[in-house]
C-alpha cells in the first residue's frame, strides 16, 4: 500500500480519509514517485502543538509537518516519510481563504510532500519561489483531474463485422449499418482499422462511414504514405496510429514511438494541419508515453492486451498497475488517455474505473456477443459495465 492514512485523536467533523488517500496517490504519480510510500496522519491542534514542540521546539500548532525517511545514502528507496496535518488548522485556514476544505487539505499534502522530496521554502528566497511554483502547478493538475467527466466513453470497433463479410466476399453484414446500430445503442464513436492488406474494412466502408457516422469516426492506421493520404482525404475526427504487420492476426503490440520519433512526428504534423488529432497506440511503458507527449500526440491509447491476456491473477495485477501508472503519467503530461485491445465483459471494469481514461475502444468481444444476443444489446451491456465502473 503506497499510501497509509489514519486519523489520531478526536477530529470532528470527520474528514474523508479515502478521498485524501486518492489525492495523495495522484500526487505521488504527478511528482514521478510511483514507487514512493507515504504515511499521512491527521491530528487535532493539541496534538500538532505537542509534535511541533517535541520535534521543532516551537510551542504552537501548525498546519503541516513533514518527517522525511529517505536515507541520504539511499535516495531512491521507496519510503518517503510521514506527513502530519492538523485538521483543525486546515479547517480554519480553509474558512479564512474561502476555499473548500478538500482544496486546503490537498494544498497541505502538496506542501508536505514537496518537503519530503527535499524542497524547503525556508532555505532561500529562490527556493521559496520554486516551491510555490510547484505547489501551484500540482494544485492545478489535481483540479484538472477532478474536473474530468465521471465516466469513460465507449467507442466500438466494427472491423469484425467486415471480417465476417469478407469471409464470403459479398456485401453482408455491412459495417456501415452496424455503425448506426452501435451509435443508436449509445456508443460515443466508431473505430475502424483500414489495414494495408484490406483484410476487413474496405475503402468503400470508410467513405460511407465518413458520410454516415454521427458521433466520431476514429481511423486506426499505419503511419504509411498511402494510408496517411487516405486519412487526409477522409478527415476522420481522429486517427490512431498503430504498428501493422501483415502476418499478425490482430495488432500485436504498441508502437515503438521512442525509436521512430521523427517519422511519427511528421505524420502527426501532417494530420494535425488537416485538423485531425492523433492518438498513438502504446504499451503502458513510461518511455513510450513520454516520447508520445514529446512529439506532439494529442492522445495515447494504452494497449490493454497484456492485462487482458494475463495467465495468472498476479500477472494481471502487475499489468493493471502498469496501466494505472501509465494512465497517470500520460495524463500528467497533458495527453488525453484512451485504452483498448482485448477488453471484454469480464475484464473491462477495472480499466474503465481508472479516472484518467477518457475512452475505451472495444471490438472483438462486443461483436462476438452480438452474434448471440444482437448488436444493440451487446453494446448496451458493455455500456452498462463501463458506466458502472466509477
Ligand atoms: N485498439 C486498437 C489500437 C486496436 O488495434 C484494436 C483491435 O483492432 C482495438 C483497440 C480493439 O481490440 P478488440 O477487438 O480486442 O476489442
Amino acid at each position: 500500500m503506497p499510501v497509509r492514512i489514519r486519523a489520531q485523536g478526536r477530529i470532528s467533523p470527520a474528514i474523508d480519509l479515502e478521498k485524501l488517500r486518492r489525492v495523495a496517490l495522484r500526487l505521488l504519480q504527478l511528482t514521478g514517485q510511483r514507487e514512493g510510500e507515504l504515511s499521512i496522519l491527521l491530528v487535532n491542534d493539541q496534538e500538532m502543538q505537542d509534535l511541533n514542540r517535541r520535534y521543532r521546539q516551537r510551542d504552537q500548532a501548525t498546519n503541516v509537518l513533514s518527517f522525511p525517511m529517505r536515507e541520504a545514502d539511499a535516495p531512491d528507496s521507496g519510503l518517503l516519510g510521514d506527513i502530519v496535518i492538523s485538521a483543525d488548522t486546515a479547517r480554519r485556514e480553509a474558512r479564512e481563504l474561502k476555499v473548500p476544505l478538500g482544496q486546503r487539505l490537498s494544498w497541505l499534502l502538496i506542501h508536505g510532500l514537496l518537503h519530503l522530496l527535499g524542497l524547503d521554502h525556508e532555505r532561500s528566497p529562490a527556493e521559496a519561489i520554486r516551491m510555490a511554483d510547484q505547489e501551484r502547478g500540482l494544485q492545478q493538475r489535481l483540479q484538472q483531474l477532478e474536473r474530468r467527466p465521471n465516466m469513460p466513453s465507449l467507442a466500438i470497433n466494427i472491423d469484425h463485422v467486415a471480417t465476417l463479410r469478407q469471409a464470403r466476399g459479398g456485401s453482408e453484414p455491412d459495417p456501415v449499418l452496424a455503425a448506426g446500430i452501435c451509435e443508436l445503442a449509445g456508443a460515443c464513436g466508431i473505430v475502424v482499422h483500414l489495414r494495408e492488406d484490406r483484410r476487413h474494412i474496405q475503402d468503400r466502408d470508410l467513405r460511407l462511414l465518413r458520410e454516415t457516422v454521427k458521433t466520431k469516426l476514429n481511423l486506426e492506421m499505419a503511419a504509411t504514405p498511402e494510408i496517411v493520404a487516405i486519412a487526409l482525404g477522409i478527415k476522420p475526427e481522429m486517427a490512431t496510429l498503430v504498428p501493422e504487420k501483415r502476418q499478425e492476426l490482430t495488432t500485436e503490440g504498441g508502437l515503438n514511438v521512442s525509436g521512430q520519433k521523427k517519422r511519427l512526428a511528421e505524420v502527426i504534423r501532417q494530420l494535425g494541419e488537416a485538423g485531425i488529432p492523433v492518438s498513438l497506440f502504446v504499451d503502458p511503458d513510461p518511455r513510450q508515453i513520454a516520447a508520445a507527449a514529446a512529439i506532439g500526440a494529442t492522445f495515447v491509447e494504452l494497449h490493454t492486451g497484456r492485462y487482458c491476456d494475463a495467465a495468472s491473477e498476479a500477472e494481471r495485477e502487475r499489468e493493471f498497475e502498469l496501466l494505472a501508472s501509465g494512465a497517470a503519467q500520460a495524463y500528467g503530461l497533458g495527453l488525453k488517455v484512451n485504452a483498448g485491445h482485448g477488453l471484454n465483459y469480464q475484464n473491462v471494469q477495472p480499466v474503465a474505473a481508472l479516472e484518467e481514461i477518457g475512452e475505451l475502444s472495444i471490438g472483438h468481444a462486443v461483436m462476438a456477443r452480438a452474434i448471440l444476443v444482437g448488436l444493440d444489446q451487446a453494446v448496451r451491456e458493455m455500456l452498462t459495465l463501463v458506466n458502472g465502473a466509477r
